[in-house]
Order: structure tokens, then sequence, then C-alpha cells
């Protein structure tokens, strides 16, 4: 264990980013050898899914109504768990420029490289055989990989399981590509608690599930079916709970524990008896690599996650989310996210939608993403002020738990003012530290990249690192999960607010510490984000998403 935690905190130490050295990377793509984005296992029983057809009811959910507990659960059939994997993972657009084509998918991606490949584990789904199914975005299909035999899950929900294909990120990134990986699958986690809200339905992460176990459920661990191709590690079970309960808003506190007596009903040890025969072999990503990244191999298994209890942390009660303007559909925002390549320098969010985008990174029973985990919130917001009405340009801080202030003051630097910020709404603890103009500090800390400053605000994530480590070496990258998390939420939350985000992996790790005064490991910096108005490429052609699926 001491050994583990040292490798993942010797890692993070190597893969931060400097002024004067980027983490080891290829220097360079090698286009010959980039790996297929599209993971399929040939020899798979297929099930093509339907796609959500124009008169679906689905399509009346609006946007704030994922925030009411108040959409009636649909029921589990292929239909709904085709439309729960269409909008986490599917894909929302194809691009065109010249000659090359590349498909934009309703989760984001470092890279656009989209390491996470997702499962679907169901019984007593109509439509569907019982058993392990890989989805396969581009052709909207299942692929069944294993049937199980005889009950081996809780009836009124069904798993979805999320692995990694590290070399996707490493063949563009290099050593860094790990941190990506788990970036990305926070955003995939927040991404399914999203989709299954726009279903009535609500989701768990099974975080007391070993990384074997899962493995073993979804068949990673299986080498025979992998041969040369690139293997998947294991990151996370969802437990989808789509049974109807009768009333979401009074039964907060029973809701809970129904959730919790489900999951305690989900064995690994049963679903490994009720597994029948494997099908499908692994298709191979890259012909060759030209690089090897032994880091990586020595971080996930430095990394990976024992069996542990599962956790019970509820969050405190807080006034219910602030209201929002947004009109639009559910099904339509999800889809229209994109990342904000060009930001336009002029355009300002208004406070109220400030403050509204920033209270919903605070959880809440039952509001999602929220409530897909279950362990106290352990990143904080340092946020870069460009242009918000009624706020001046400057450093703030947004304390995402209770009791951690003093802490938090100690941490950073002693010239900070920490001035409550007027007019902001009691419960957010938001504070204003330095008034200044940030614009040329957060494009440097953010690699030199334009977007950190032409944005209306930009943000580092400051997670709390030495007490997340304590609970065990896996608890790192459960801090990048929960660092993707927020970047979903604001992604979506910009394009309701009008605007539109940009996620950010390339920062000076240690550059952003500096600048803001942190001299230990108690703080890190994890993750950035970026909000504002978007330009868009127009040499870009937008072509639909599944025009290639057309009389299947
Ligand atoms: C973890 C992560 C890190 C990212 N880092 C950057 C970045 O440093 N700079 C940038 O311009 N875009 C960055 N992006 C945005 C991706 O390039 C974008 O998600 C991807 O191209 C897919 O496009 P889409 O988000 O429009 O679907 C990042 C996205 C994620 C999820």
């Amino acid at each position: 264990m001491t050994h583990a935690i040292d490798s993942v905190r010797a890692y993070h130490e190597r893969t931060k980013h400097h002024f004067q050295r980027y983490a080891a990377g290829p220097h360079g793509l090698d286009w010959a050898t980039q790996p297929d984005p599209f993971r399929t296992y040939a020899g798979s029983r297929q099930t093509p899914l339907p796609l959500l057809p124009e008169s679906s009811p689905i399509r009346q959910v609006k946007y704030t109504d994922l925030y009411g507990g108040s959409i009636a659960p649909q029921a589990l059939d292929l239909t709904h768990i085709a439309a729960l994997l269409e909008l986490a993972f599917g894909l929302s657009a194809w691009k065109q420029y010249g000659d090359n084509r590349w498909a934009l998918r309703c989760n984001p991606s470092s890279g656009n490289l989209h390491p996470t490949e997702a499962y679907v584990v169901a019984q007593g789904c109509a439509g569907l055989n019982d058993g392990v199914h890989h989805y396969v975005s581009r052709d909207h299909v299942l692929e069944q990989r294993c049937a199980l035999n005889g009950a081996a899950l809780p009836a009124g929900g069904f798993l979805v399981g999320l692995s990694a294909i590290h070399w996707r990120e490493a063949w563009k990134y290099g050593e860094r590509a790990f941190r990506y990986c788990q970036h990305d699958a926070g955003h995939a986690l927040a991404a399914t608690r999203y989709a299954a809200a726009v279903l009535g339905w609500r989701v768990r992460l099974l975080d007391d599930w070993a990384d074997a176990e899962i493995a073993a459920l979804l068949g990673l661990d299986r080498a025979e079916d992998f041969g040369e191709a690139e293997r998947e590690h294991p990151d996370l079970l969802l437990w989808v709970e789509t049974r109807a309960v009768s009333d979401q808003r009074s039964a907060v506190s029973s809701q809970r524990s129904a959730v919790s007596d489900q999951r305690s009903a989900i064995s690994a040890q049963s679903l490994h008896a009720a597994a029948g025969q494997w099908s499908g072999r692994a298709n191979v990503l890259s012909p060759e690599h030209k690089h090897d990244w032994p880091v990586i191999e020595e971080v996930a298994e430095a990394s990976r996650k024992p069996r542990t209890e599962a956790g019970a942390w509820q969050p405190p009660a807080l006034p219910a989310p602030l209201p929002s303007t947004c009109p639009a559909g559910a099904l339509e925002l999800i889809k229209q996210r994109r990342s904000a390549q060009e930001f336009d320098g002029v355009t300002s969010i208004s406070n109220g939608a400030f403050y509204r985008m920033l209270d919903l990174t605070l959880p809440r029973a039952n509001v999602p993403p929220w409530d897909a985990i279950a362990w106290p919130p352990r990143i904080h917001l340092a946020l870069f002020v460009h242009r918000i009405e009624g706020l001046m340009p400057g450093v703030y801080f947004l304390l995402r738990n209770d009791g951690v202030e003093t802490r938090m003051r100690a941490e950073l630097s002693n010239e900070f003012q920490w001035e409550k910020v007027a007019g902001c709404p009691a419960h957010l603890k938001l504070y204003r530290v330095v008034a200044a103009d940030t614009r040329n500090a957060a494009r440097a800390l953010s690699c030199h990249q334009d977007i950190a400053a032409d944005s209306a605000f930009s943000l580092g994530m400051l997670a709390e690192y030495d007490r997340a480590l304590e609970a065990g070496p896996w608890a790192y990258r459960q801090l990048f999960w929960e660092a993707g998390m927020l970047g979903q939420v604001l992604y979506l939350e910009a394009e309701a607010a009008g605007v539109r985000g940009t996620g950010i992996g390339c920062f000076f790790d240690d550059g952003v510490h500096d600048l803001l005064g942190i001299e230990g490991r108690w703080l890190q910096s994890l993750y950035h984000f970026t909000v504002g108005g978007a330009l868009s490429d127009e040499r870009l052609q937008t072509l639909p998403p599944y025009a290639h699926l057309q009389g299947r």
C-alpha cells in the first residue's frame, strides 16, 4: 500500500506540465498509428438499437425538469436503454474539414480520443438478451459479450460499466494520458446520470466493488479475447435504478435507503456464477505503438481499487437549486453540447447565471449528477473572473464543502482578502480574494491557451489531494472523476445559459499553485475549465450523427 501510494504520488509529480518543460509525450502525432476511436468485438451477437423517434414523449422533458425530481420513470426496455446510451455516449454529430471526418459524442473527451468504453449488464429487459453487452456508439448497437443464466440482478434496474483504453490518450499525450482517461470517466459518469434523469431514472456508483470484480464482470480480464488488441482497464460500475418511486418529493430519505438496499443485492459472486459462454474478439486499434509509456501501466496498477465499504455520505440540506431561464429541451441541450475552440473576448454573463452555474456544482440529494456518488466534495474552484456582470474581475474561490475554510485560508496565499461577494446567495461560499485583471495569468497558466482568457471566466479545480489519498491510492482516480463531473455540470450549464464551455487538461500545475500561494501538496489543481461566448469555426461542416444508419 505504501509503495502504491508512493507510485501514485510520483506519477502525479512527473506528469506535471512546467513552464520550461511539458510532461513526457510523443512530440508530434504519428497519424499512421492513430488509434481507431471505435472498439468492436467481432463475432459477438449484435442488437441494433432504435434511435429516439421524433414523436417520443422524452423529447418533451425540459432541461430544467432534470432538477425537479418529477419526471415519470420510463419502462426498462430496449428503447429506453437505447435512449440512455444515445444521450450519454452516442454520436452528436460528424465534423468534416476537407477529406477529414470525425465524430463528436454527447460525452466530451480530451483530444476527442474517447478512451472510455461503455457496457450494459441487464436481465429481464424486453428486447435485450440477458447478458453483458458492449456499446458501439458509431453503429448504435450492443454487442453481446456474455449471456447471463439465472437471476443475478435485482429487478428494477441494470448496470452500466465503464472501462478505459489508456492507449487512445497516450498515443497523443504520452504520460499525462492516464489523468485524461480519469477525467473522461468522470464526464461519462455524469453524462450517464444526466441521461438517466431524462428517463426519470436514478444512478448510483457501486463504489464498494473492486476493479478486479468489474474486470471479471465485463470480461476485461479475458486475455484470450484480446490477443494483440489494446486492453481495457476497469473504471467503474453504475447501478441504474429504473423502478418507479411512488412519491419522489416526500420520501427523500427512504428513497436513499431503497437505492442502497438494491445496491447491496448486486453481488459480484452471483453475477460471476450466472455468466455463460463469452463471445467476441476485440479489434486492434493501432497497427503498432511507436512509444511505450510504462508509467501508465504502473499508476494503473498502483491505483487499482480493492473491495471497500460502500460510501454512505449524504449531502447537507440546501435550498432548491437557483432558477434557470433555459427553455431548451433536455435532449436538445445534451446533444448540442460542444467544446468552444475559441471565445469572442466580449460576451459577459449575468451574475445570476454565474451563481446558478456555481450552485449546480454543489451536491444535493436527488439532484443530478451528484446524487450518483456518495463522498463529500473534495474539489474547490479557483475562479478567474473576467466578465461577470456586477462582479469585479479577479480571483475568486468557491468552497464546495463545509468546515474547510480555515484550512483553505491556511493553504493559500496569506495576501488573499477573502471578501464575501455582496448579493451572492448565502449558501454559496464564494469569496473574492484578489481584484485584478487575470486574463494574462489565466492564459499563461493554461498552457498559453487563449480560451482561458477570452471567456467570461475560467477556473482551476483544487483538490484536497493529501486528505483524499488517505483513503487509498485509488482515490487518486476518484478525484479526477469528481473533476470530470464538475466539468460536465459546467458544460451543460454553460449551454443552458446560452454560452459554451471547454475542459482544459493542459495547464502548468505548479505554476497554478505558485500563483495561488500553495506550497505543500494538500491542494493540487487537477483540471481547468472555461466558459464564455464561443466563436464557431465556419470552415468546418457539421453532419448529422446517424444518417449512415438510415434504412437499417
Ligand atoms: C479532460 C478534457 C481535457 C480537455 N483539454 C482541452 C484543452 O486543454 N484545450 C482545448 O482546447 N480543449 C480541451 N478539451 C476539449 C476537447 O478537445 C473536446 O471535448 C473534444 O475535442 C470533443 O469535442 P466536444 O467536446 O465538442 O464533443 C478537453 C476535454 C476534456 C474532456
